[in-house]
Order: C-alpha cells, then sequence, then structure tokens
C-alpha cells in the first residue's frame, strides 16, 4: 500500500512537474500604452515582483503615467501598511524600480515574456502596432502577445501576427489596482501552453481570472452593455423616469450604481462605441440596437461625468 501510494505520489509529482514545466513562467513584461488602465496593469505587476517596461508615445506622456503610478502606490499602501509606515515606503520604492520607461515597444520586446497591450481602442491601430511587434519577436521566441480590448475581437489582432497560438485577451477592470478581476480570453488559435501562462500570470499579480471565448464583450460587459441599453429604452419608451431606474436597480437588485450613473460613468462614447461596433457585428440582434437618445447625447458631447454632464448633470 505505501509502495502504491510512493508510486502515484511521484507520477503525480512527474506529471505536475511536466505541466509546470509546459507553462511560462512570466517574470518580464511590457505594458504597451500607459493611460488609465495601462497605468494600473503596470503598477500591479510591478508590485507583484514582475520586471515592467511601460512603453507610451512621448516622454512627457510616461512622466505623467509614471507620477500616476507613484501616487496610486501611496494610496494603496496607506491603507495596507497603516501601521508600518517604512515597510510602505520600502514597498512603494521597490514597486517603482521594477518600472522602467520606454517610447519604443519594438526595442523592448525581444526580451519580454508577455506584451500586454492597453492603447487606443481601435482595431486598426492595434493591428499595426501588433504586426510590427511580430517582426521584432521573432517567431522562435515565446513572448505571448495579449491585448486589454474591452470590445474588439482578439482573434482579427492575433491574425495580424505570426503567433497566433501565443496570443490572447487579458482584460483587466477600472480601476486595476482596485478590481480584482481578469477575464481570460481564448481565441480558437490560442495554445493551452498560452492560455495557463496568461491564468497563472493573472494570479500573480493578485486578480481572480475567469476564461471566456473570443465573444462580443466577454462576460461582464456581455451582459453589462445590453443591461444599460435596455434601461436606456425602458426611459426612451417613458416607462419610468431614469431617476426611479437608478432607485430600482440599487435598492431591488443590490447594484452599488444604477444603470443610467454608471453609463455617465463609464462614458456614453465609450458605450456607444462599443454598442455600435456589435450592432456591426450582429445587425438582427435587439440587445445590440443603438439608442437614439445615447446618440443625441453623444453628438451634444454630453458624455458622463468627465464633460460635467450626461443623464446626469455634475459640478
Ligand atoms: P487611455 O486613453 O487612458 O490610454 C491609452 C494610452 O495609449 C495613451 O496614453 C496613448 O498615448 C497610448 N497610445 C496610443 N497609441 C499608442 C501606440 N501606438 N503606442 C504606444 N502608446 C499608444 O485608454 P484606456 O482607458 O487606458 O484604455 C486602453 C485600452 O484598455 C483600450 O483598449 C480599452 O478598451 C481597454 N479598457 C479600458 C477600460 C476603461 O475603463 N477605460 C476597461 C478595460 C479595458
Amino acid at each position: 500500500m505505501a509502495f502504491a501510494t510512493r508510486q502515484f505520489a511521484r507520477a503525480a509529482s512527474s506529471a505536475a512537474a511536466t505541466a509546470a514545466a509546459k507553462k511560462l513562467v512570466i517574470k518580464h513584461v511590457t505594458v504597451i500604452g500607459g493611460g488609465l488602465m495601462g497605468a494600473g496593469i503596470a503598477q500591479v505587476a510591478a508590485a507583484s515582483g514582475h520586471t515592467v517596461v511601460l512603453v507610451d508615445q512621448s516622454e512627457e506622456i510616461l512622466k505623467k503615467s509614471t507620477k500616476g503610478i507613484e501616487e496610486s502606490l501611496k494610496r494603496v499602501t496607506k491603507k495596507k501598511f497603516a501601521d508600518k509606515p517604512e515597510a510602505g515606503a520600502e514597498f512603494i520604492e521597490k514597486t517603482l524600480k521594477n518600472i522602467t520607461t520606454s517610447t519604443d515597444a519594438g526595442a523592448v520586446v525581444h526580451s519580454t515574456d508577455l506584451v500586454i497591450e492597453a492603447i487606443v481602442e481601435n482595431l486598426e491601430v492595434k493591428n499595426e502596432l501588433f504586426k510590427r511587434l511580430d517582426k521584432f519577436a521573432p517567431e522562435y521566441v515565446w513572448t505571448i502577445f495579449a491585448s486589454n480590448t474591452s470590445s474588439l475581437q482578439i482573434t482579427q489582432m492575433a491574425n495580424s501576427t505570426t503567433r497566433q497560438d501565443r496570443f490572447g485577451g487579458l482584460h483587466f477592470f477600472n480601476p486595476v489596482p482596485m478590481m480584482k478581476l481578469v477575464e481570460v480570453i481564448k481565441t480558437p488559435m490560442t495554445s493551452q501552453k498560452t492560455f495557463e501562462s496568461l491564468m497563472d500570470f493573472s494570479k500573480a499579480v493578485g486578480k481572480s481570472p475567469v476564461s471566456c471565448k473570443d465573444t462580443p464583450g466577454f462576460i461582464v460587459n456581455r451582459l453589462l452593455v445590453p443591461y444599460m441599453m435596455e434601461a436606456v429604452r425602458l426611459f426612451e419608451r417613458g416607462d419610468a423616469s431614469k431617476e426611479d431606474i437608478d432607485v430600482a436597480m440599487k435598492l431591488g437588485a443590490g447594484y452599488p450604481m444604477g444603470p443610467f450613473e454608471l453609463l455617465d460613468y463609464v462614458g456614453l462614447d465609450t458605450s456607444k462605441y462599443i454598442i455600435d461596433g456589435w450592432h456591426s457585428l450582429e445587425p438582427n440582434n435587439p440587445l445590440f440596437a443603438p439608442s437614439p437618445l445615447l446618440n443625441k447625447l453623444v453628438q451634444e458631447k454630453k458624455l458622463g461625468k468627465k464633460t460635467g454632464e450626461g443623464f446626469y448633470k455634475y459640478k
């Protein structure tokens, strides 16, 4: 019995070793785009011991991103190390040391395990970037490419490269240091090794990953965006006021924000962009139908909190 147990344990540990050998342990990360999302991703990756190169179009933007990361780290540290300010200062210093910056992704991509793209939400621009990076990370290099897109198809981006097996989606949520979820997107061409490496990386940066196929909106936005659009349609028909819809969903469904508050927070332009993209993919899907009211507000530049007015007015 003891022999059988030992045999089993040996077999299990050798199977685990083989599985581990099949995965890429991600240590060096390149994040392209130092905006809202990219800076957050760089922060959590560096804070969990990865070396990070943050890439953007100019030194000026990168300076702003780094300053934003430092301020965000101070906020996180204030809570986490409330009783140990020295340990907090050490943590900030160590995290910032893990981050370097560059304005040329091509120059750093050959020495990285994972490239996370978080640039503007435009398929042509993203494809152009990946095509270029693909040339700098030759076929035999095991660098994984991932996009943080919210609404575009990962498969279309993977197809702009020669490394479809080493391409996936890594969808973080805003604000990245606070939000625990990452959606890991597997296209039909993403290899199991790539998928598992992305899952492990998400856990290593302290997040809870879920996996989803490459379908519009993945899990969260696929449910959330049609829900918000349905709220707008309810209001457009005059069935209920926006204030009552918000109160109803907060008090009746336990949501922290009502759909109109959420639309204003996300940005009406962003929501319109997402729904228009899905509508062009599936024009007969009523859940993806555009809304005349949303279109009108966007045309009037009432984009939500960021412009001071959307469905509500802000001071
Ligand atoms: P952002 O506008 O704050 O930042 C984009 C950054 O990319 C800018 O700093 C810009 O200078 C840089 N950039 C643009 N083209 C570049 C290029 N070719 N090379 C290097 N840098 C370039 O945008 P944000 O909000 O951070 O979004 C980035 C991506 O993350 C988008 O794909 C978006 O859909 C996705 N996303 C956004 C979320 C959000 O709540 N804002 C949530 C989850 C995903």
